[in-house]
């Protein structure tokens, strides 16, 4: 309860404010004693004053004396005589009361019995005599001297007493001086004591409280920067205490958490690096991979362009020695089929019908061998190029399935080289192929044109169309093929196809040069 901060400063506060009160209170008392003494000065002048002035009173009452015996104006002088002696007597009164001592009371007496007896000789003495007319040289002469000897004695006592009261006065202001110098010095003294006090009490308050919260910034500054471990040596039972405590534990809990995330962190780095070495393992074998990957494409690309050369080749060979061989040794047994039937008996029927028929196999066989040439090898693709060769076999197409096949060219593919040649002649061929085996269609149309720098050939038929899944069949290798020639030749192949909205084959091939080595 009493380690409180709020405690602190209430007492610090407090002395501070006991020590104002104390100053006020001494320097308060000081100004009363300092009024006092003032008052005291101010009354001594004033005494001072009436001492000087009442040593006049018997030059005046003379005054009026005179008056009286100069001007005999009874009334008025008696007017004037009550008046002055009035105003004598209240002076003499006044100058009684301020006498202290007893010298100045014996110098008032004296001055006072001189006023009477001034009083008593004029009422007495000189008024009758002036009331009776009596002439100034005289008796009033006489009684004139009576009356100076007495103003005489006025003046000299009250002279007396204005010196004494004179020097009290001088005695008073001195000491007024005195203590009021002494009074500004202690007050001044007291109130730099006072303040020097406050100040220091509110300094140690202040330093009581600021040093531990000085030490808790600074420490907690410090932890911001990252420094570690962070030192409080503050300890009191305070809040400050308590936020010193409260710091340590925090403190204590961030070390270990750091201590924690550091050995965590270069755990991670380690995996980091661990999988850095790794993926640039797998990036190294990838690497590898892929230039085996492209040795592998390569040696793959050259073997099926020579797989494509020699497979044409060897369709041209086998297409020549059918036609050439075969074709000719029908034809020879089919003419000599017909030499010997123009020999036969003529009266034996069976005979003829025999030789009909086997000329009828014979026209059948010329007539197979010579699509199975043409199939292998179209002529006319050598003879008259592609226009010829698409428009023929379509023709075939058609004799052959029933199935209506219009070509439309739309391009001079005369000088066409023979490698594009036979690329989209077999691309051709295995559209049509796939109409009649899968297609179920009534109708096929395939055009051929130009279009920019290429040549496009487009199959469409009105068949059952075909699946996406149909479509990527991976045992299924004509559409394969189909693109690879395409590929082959810096084309592409594309089939749009839905079922029920019959299938479009479409291939375009750039007519520019021929790619380098590629003969299919
Ligand atoms: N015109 C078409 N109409 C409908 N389906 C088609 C058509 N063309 C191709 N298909 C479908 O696409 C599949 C793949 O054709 P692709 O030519 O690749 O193989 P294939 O003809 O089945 O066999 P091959 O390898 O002997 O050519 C076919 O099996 C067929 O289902
Ligand atoms: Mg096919």
């Amino acid at each position: 309860m009493f380690n409180k901060i709020s405690v602190k400063l209430t007492s610090g506060f407090g002395i501070c404010l006991l020590l104002l009160m104390t100053v006020v209170a001494v320097n308060f008392q000081a100004l009363q004693k300092l009024e006092k003494l003032y008052h005291r000065t101010v009354q001594c002048g004033e005494e001072l004053e009436l001492a000087s002035d009442a040593q006049h009173i018997g030059e005046d009452l003379y005054q009026i004396i005179a008056n009286s015996v100069i001007n005999r104006d009874l009334a008025g002088s008696a007017r004037l005589w009550t008046a002055g002696k009035k105003t004598a007597l209240e002076k003499l009164a006044r100058i009684s009361r301020a006498a202290e001592t007893r010298e100045e009371k014996a110098d008032v007496g004296l001055a006072g019995q001189a006023i009477s007896d001034i009083v008593d000789i004029y009422e007495r003495q000189m008024l009758p005599l002036i009331q009776r007319g009596a002439p100034v040289p005289g008796p009033l002469s006489e009684i004139d001297a009576q009356i100076d000897q007495r103003i005489d004695i006025i003046e000299i006592s009250l002279r007396h007493f204005a010196q004494s009261v004179s020097r009290d006065a001088q005695a008073t202001n001195a000491n007024y001086h005195q203590v009021l110098n002494a009074t500004i010095r202690s007050g001044l003294a007291i109130s730099l004591a006072g303040v020097l006090i406050a100040f220091a009490t509110s300094a140690w308050v202040t330093r009581l409280i600021v040093r531990p919260l000085r030490e808790v910034t600074r420490a907690i500054l410090g932890m911001e920067r990252g420094e570690h471990p962070v030192q409080i040596a503050h300890k009191s039972n305070d809040e400050l205490g308590i936020l010193a405590d409260s710091f340590r534990t925090m403190s204590g809990r961030v070390e270990k958490r750091t201590a924690q995330l550091t050995e965590s962190n270069a755990k991670l780095q380690r995996e980091i690096g661990e999988r850095a070495r790794a993926e640039e393992a797998v990036r190294t074998l990838n690497a590898e991979l892929e230039g085996r990957v492209r040795e592998r494409t390569a040696e793959l690309t050259s073997l099926y362009e020579h797989l494509q050369t020699v497979r044409e080749e060897e369709r041209a060979s086998i297409s020549r020695d059918i036609h050439d061989d075969l074709g000719q040794l029908l034809t020879a047994m089919k003419i000599d089929l017909q030499w010997l039937k123009k020999r036969l008996p003529g009266d034996d029927a069976r005979l003829a019908e025999k030789a009909g028929q086997l000329e009828g196999y014979f026209n059948d066989a010329i007539g197979i061998v010579k699509r199975i040439s043409a199939d292998l090898r179209p002529v006319l693709l050598d003879d008259l190029g592609l226009s010829e060769a698409l428009e023929w076999y379509g023709r075939e197409f058609t004799k052959r399935t029933g199935i209506a096949c219009t070509v439309e060219i739309d391009c001079d593919c005369a000088h066409l080289d023979q490698d594009r040649s036979t690329a989209l002649f077999r691309i051709f061929q295995e559209a049509l192929t796939n109409v009649c085996r899968h297609a179920e269609a009534t109708r096929v149309c395939a055009t051929l044109e130009e279009s920019g720098e290429e040549l496009l050939l487009r199959v469409s038929d009105d068949g059952r169309g075909a699946r996406e899944e149909e479509l990527r069949d991976p045992r299924s290798l004509g559409i394969v093929g189909m693109r690879e020639r395409a590929r082959f030749l810096g084309g592409a192949l594309a089939i749009e196809s839905r079922p029920g909205a019959g299938t479009s084959v479409c291939v375009g091939i750039p007519l520019g040069k021929a790619p380098e080595g590629v003969a299919l």
